[in-house]
This record gives structure tokens, C-alpha cells and sequence, in this order.
């Protein structure tokens, strides 16, 4: 397949806890492509949002917020960082306050509209690696490769669990498996752009596999799309 001149893009979608981030993270330093991480920009709103008192039911006004709030994806030494006009808020995205609130603010239309553009002008060559919940569907339908992640709950909870132990929360599985629930059903029965396998996408089960099984399978499967 010929180079396309403004990059390669490749979209990983999947239900929270299902491996999409550190696939996607490990699978775009491997080809050396731009890593973009879309639920932070709707973290990010989310934190500026509950700062602000703004309400997920007033549309108009978190509509507005997501276009003021100049959010910004930058490359940081440890990954993707999110800044938010001149304030770094990376380290405020992954509070349980915030994960109660995301699905709800991400809902929104007015917000969803306003984070196409930001999304998409993270595409440049040689590649974009791209994760969230409707990057192959509604973000980039026209994705070099379209991987779909999937996990059974109980193993999402428990990977949920131990990522929150690790950065200092009390937690265990059946609190995470409860929220990640009710995330799930959230996201996938809004009304726009929701959570769903994206026409031509590979499903990619990650339930009985380190994390090293996804990140081969999805650079052979693009190895062999380029050779074509
Ligand atoms: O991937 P994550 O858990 O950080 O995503 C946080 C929330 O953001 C998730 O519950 C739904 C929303 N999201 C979305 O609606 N669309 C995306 N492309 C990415 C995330």
C-alpha cells in the first residue's frame, strides 16, 4: 500500500479496562507514530467542568466550555500530556470523581462536535496511533487499520483495580467491576457516536493475554497491510 502522504492511522476502540491505552501507547512507540489517548480530552472537559459547577444536562454551557478551554494534547517524557490553555491537568484526569462524571459529559453533542477537530489534527506522518470509543466510527472512518478490544468484565475489573492500587487509591475488584458497569452501559446506549465495533475492525480479545500478545498482533497486522 503507497505511504499516504499525511500518515498512517490506525484506531483502537474497546470498552474500558480493555488494554486499548498500553497498546496503543506501546504499539505507537514500536512504529514510531504519534500517540493520542481521546478519553483524556473528555476527562480533561470533565475536570474543567466540576471546577467550573457546569451541569452534564446543561448542553449549551459545557459546549461552550469545550470550545474555551483550549485543550491540548502534548507529547510528554512518561506519555501523552493534556493542558488546558496554559495549565497542565494530566495528573487530575483519573480521580474516581472524575470517572463517575466522563461518560455523562461525554454524552453531549455540543462536546463531542467540538472534539473532532482536535482529534483529527493530531494526524501526522508517518502515523497516528489513536484509541477512545468511536475513533474508527465516527473520528476516522477512513483508518488504515481498525482493531477492536475486548475483555471479559471481571478481568477489566481486576486490571482497573490494580492500576488504581498502584497510584495510591483504596479499591478492590467488585467496586471497579460496578463502575466500569455502568460506564459500559453509558457508553455504549448514547445517542451519538456510541461505543461500538466499527465496520472492518479486527477483534482483538485480550482477556488471556499479557499485553505483549495485542501490541504483536496489531504491528503484524499492520506490517501486512503495508506490504500489500
Ligand atoms: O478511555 P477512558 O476510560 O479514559 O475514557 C473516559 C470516558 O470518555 C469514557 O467513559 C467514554 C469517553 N470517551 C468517549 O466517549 N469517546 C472516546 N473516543 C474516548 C472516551
Amino acid at each position: 500500500m503507497a505511504i499516504p502522504g499525511d500518515g498512517w492511522v490506525i484506531t483502537l476502540d474497546g470498552p474500558a479496562g480493555s488494554g486499548k491505552s498500553t497498546t496503543a501507547r506501546l504499539t505507537a512507540a514500536a512504529l514510531g507514530f504519534v500517540y493520542l489517548d481521546t478519553g483524556a480530552l473528555y476527562r480533561a472537559l470533565t475536570v474543567l467542568a466540576l471546577e467550573a459547577g457546569v451541569m452534564p444536562a446543561d448542553h449549551e454551557a459545557l459546549g461552550s466550555l469545550a470550545i474555551s478551554s483550549e485543550l491540548n494534547v502534548r507529547a510528554g517524557e512518561d506519555g501523552q500530556r493534556m493542558w488546558a490553555g496554559d495549565r497542565d491537568v494530566t495528573d487530575r484526569l483519573r480521580t474516581p470523581e472524575v470517572d463517575r462524571h466522563v461518560s455523562a459529559v461525554s454524552a453531549v453533542p455540543e462536546v463531542r462536535e467540538a472534539m473532532l477537530s482536535v482529534q483529527r489534527g493530531q494526524r501526522r506522518a508517518p502515523g497516528l496511533v489513536a484509541e477512545g470509543r468511536d475513533l474508527g466510527s465516527v473520528v476516522f472512518p477512513d483508518a488504515h487499520l481498525k482493531i477492536y478490544l475486548i475483555a471479559d468484565l471481571d478481568v477489566r475489573a481486576e486490571r482497573r483495580a490494580r492500576e488504581r492500587r498502584a497510584s495510591g487509591h483504596v479499591t478492590d475488584p467488585a467496586t471497579e467491576k460496578q463502575a466500569l458497569q455502568t460506564r459500559d452501559e453509558t457508553d455504549s446506549t448514547r445517542e451519538v457516536a456510541p461505543l461500538r465495533q466499527p465496520d472492518g475492525a479486527v477483534v482483538v480479545d485480550t482477556t488471556s493475554q499479557t499485553i505483549e500478545g495485542p501490541v504483536a498482533r496489531v504491528v503484524s497486522l499492520f506490517s501486512e497491510l503495508k506490504s500489500r
